[in-house]
């Protein structure tokens, strides 16, 4: 397995590469955990060569968030990647990526405002812009990203069609501890306290599950019962509790067709997210 800091000699490595079979590729911002390593697999099994890249991009990071202090472990890491049968670690330096003067951002409209972009604003602009120069640095076939983050995967998925970039996008299921809470590097932040009170987020999607399945169609009764539960079985603040189209990640009222559940709450300082898609007749088709 090769470490790749330079953007110069990744560009190298995938020119080289053409013709020579697939590229799969999976960004990601390191501290790698077992859902991380799942997308790993999954661009192992599609594409004859993987590239990983562990990138902690600032400029996805708003001004008071955990930019400084978000995990990493470059060494950890390696080794787990190495173990994975990956064949590049992409690990480039912030001044290479983003050398001086550096001025070109990609945004998509609108599908960026809602849900966290409410919140984080700028973030979605921070991730489509790394996400698109890492696309054109190495050039994948595939790329592979994780449900966990919904909006970003619809994000990148609409930019990756709207710029006509070859690559395929896949999104694969989240990946949950035992119980039920979506893993993440920043579950490290929590307090034995928070993680443990912290799958309360899981059990509000699972009963917006079982009240949609058993027939509530209205988006303020689900959202309400979600907001309840979560306040009665955990200290969080909920930052959003929200339903959304899949197509435009606008806030529906009425629960038909696709629909993203989605949540973000903070636990002190940490702010985790969770979403479903839930799936419904859709009495217009
Ligand atoms: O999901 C992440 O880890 C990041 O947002 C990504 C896609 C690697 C872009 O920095």
């Amino acid at each position: 397995m090769r470490v790749v800091r330079s953007v110069a000699a990744m560009q190298r490595i995938a020119l080289d590469r053409r013709g020579k079979g697939s590229v799969g590729l999976v960004p990601t911002m390191g501290y790698l955990h077992a859902g991380h390593l799942q997308l790993v697999r999954a661009a192992r099994k599609q594409s004859d060569y993987v590239v990983v890249s562990i990138f902690v991009n600032p400029i996805q990071f708003g001004p008071k968030e955990d930019f400084r202090r978000y995990p990493r472990d470059f060494a950890r890491d390696r080794r787990l990647l190495q173990s994975a049968g990956v064949d590049v670690v992409f690990y480039p330096r912030v001044r290479d990526m983003y050398p001086e003067g550096f001025a070109t951002f990609v945004e998509v409209e609108r599908l960026g405002e809602g849900l966290c972009g409410k919140a984080r604003p700028g973030h979605f602009r921070g991730v489509t812009t790394v996400v698109a120069k890492l696309l054109s640095v190495v050039l994948p076939d595939v790329a592979v990203f994780g449900a966990k983050d919904a909006q970003q995967a619809f994000v990148i998925r609409r930019m990756a069609r709207d710029l006509g970039f070859h690559t395929r996008v896949i999104i694969l299921p989240t990946v949950r501890e035992r119980d039920g809470l979506a893993m993440s590097s920043r579950n490290v932040y929590l307090s034995p306290e928070q993680r443990a009170e912290a799958p309360a987020l899981h059990r509000s999607l699972v009963l917006a599950q079982n009240l949609i399945r058993r027939g509530e169609r209205r988006a303020t009764i689900v959202k309400a019962a979600m907001r309840r539960l979560i306040q009665r079985e955990s200290g969080g603040r909920i930052d959003y509790v929200e339903m959304v189209d899949t197509d435009e990640l606008r806030p529906v009222k009425t629960i038909e067709g696709e629909t993203l559940v989605a949540l973000a709450v903070f636990f002190g300082k940490t702010r985790l997210i969770d979403n479903t898609t839930v799936k419904t007749p859709n009495p217009k088709l």
